[in-house]
């Protein structure tokens, strides 16, 4: 990157075994909120105390903040793409926005390091959050999600994978990012009732051996036709690390779903075609069997701009309620779905 691109967050690293996904909630009132912004500052510090302790363990942390948690928390100046979580869809196939402002994605080798961090992190903020959702994710062996399939093997790597995820045309944002999580639970009955063959034409890879199925024979409404997409002629890319997670007694069986990229059309793009079809209707099968109970979008500040945090002023509330999206801008979901996102013109719907 050049020198000019403050450092990123830990948004594109090495698959690590473990990892902790923490919602959470600002309580209301200008104590809460001035404890954030505080604890802004030391959460680079609190990693390196507890990753210190395990050299080699890969622990890591990234922060975000939800739309309207930024307005309370920081005012104006506001990364110019941060907006809430916009539904897509409907009935039982409904991507779904729930509540949230703070991210923690904590990786580690270890569950015990991801385990101490999150509690050395939350601690210090005691009242001022409340944590609306935790997930404990596991790596299951051979890189394999919850439905059996290898995952993550087209995501960008090295240079190309920051060219995707970090911010570099947004004033005072360079090396942010932006994230979108979604909690997904699976009806594994269903899903071991199908061949592997179906499974495979609905992901779009052969199952054992991780490889892409042959374009003559791989549907357009397979998961990974759905999730390509292109801008003016160039694929667009975005970072995901999904962990799966789960509680055998409750029957619980699931995928953490979390996407970095530079901007957050790409992600709502694949969502749209995931949820409503490519063309609608040629909808992801997927979704069939797998159900979102979550989801949150979230700007990731550079690692530079997230410490910086700590030393901004309140904002005024004539400032805080200026910056809030206005709710009845074009720009919201229709109720068919459709995103209209002026960003997403000349992004091709078809591969
Ligand atoms: C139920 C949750 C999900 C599961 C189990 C899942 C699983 C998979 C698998 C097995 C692959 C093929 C291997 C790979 O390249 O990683 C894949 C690819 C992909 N998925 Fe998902 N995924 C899920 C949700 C999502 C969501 C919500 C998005 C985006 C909003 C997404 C975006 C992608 C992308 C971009 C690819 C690569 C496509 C390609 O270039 O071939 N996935 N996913």
């Amino acid at each position: 990157m050049p020198n000019e691109i403050p450092e990123s967050q830990a948004i594109c690293n090495e698959v690590s075994r473990s990892a902790i996904f923490i919602v959470a909630t600002i309580s209301s009132g200008l104590d809460p909120a001035a404890k954030v912004r505080e604890w802004c500052g030391d959460i680079a510090a609190l990693v390196r105390s507890v990753g210190t302790r395990a050299p080699s363990g890969g622990l890591s942390c990234v922060c975000g903040f939800g739309s309207d948690a930024w307005d309370t928390l920081f005012g104006a100046p506001r990364p110019a793409l941060l907006h809430p979580f916009r539904d897509i869809g409907e009935g039982n196939r409904r991507a779904l926005g729930t509540p949230g402002d703070i991210l923690l994605h904590i990786r580690a080798d270890h569950m015990d390091l991801c385990f101490e961090l999150a509690s050395q992190l939350l601690g210090p903020l005691c009242d001022a959050v409340t944590v609306v959702d935790e997930v404990h994710g596991f790596r299951y062996f051979d890189m394999r999600d919850m439905v059996g399939f290898v995952d993550g093997t087209e995501n960008p790597r090295g240079s190309s994978a920051d060219q995707f995820t970090l911010i570099t045309d947004d004033p005072g944002f360079e090396g942010g990012s932006y994230v979108l999580v979604q909690k997904y639970l699976h009806d594994m009955d269903g899903w071991n009732a199908l061949s592997v063959e179906a499974q495979e034409r609905i992901i779009g890879r052969k199952k054992l051996s991780n490889v892409e199925l042959d374009a003559a024979v791989k549907p357009s409404c397979s998961h990974s036709s759905l999730t390509t997409i292109t801008e003016n002629g160039e694929e667009v890319k975005i970072v995901r690390d999904n962990m799966p997670f789960g509680r055998l007694g409750a029957g619980e069986f699931g995928t953490y779903f979390i996407g970095y990229a530079r901007s957050p059309s790409p992600i709502e793009q694949m969502l749209q075609n995931m949820f409503i079809g490519r063309p609608p209707g040629n909808y992801d099968r997927l979704l069939d069997y797998s159900r979102a109970v979550t989801g949150g979008l979230f700007f990731v500040p550079s690692a530079d701009l997230l410490e910086s945090l700590a030393n901004r002023e309140a904002p005024t509330v004539t400032t805080a309620i200026e910056q809030q999206p206005d709710k009845s801008s074009p720009v919201e979901p229709r109720h068919d779905g459709s995103l209209i996102i002026g960003s997403l013109k000349g992004m091709s719907q078809h591969e």
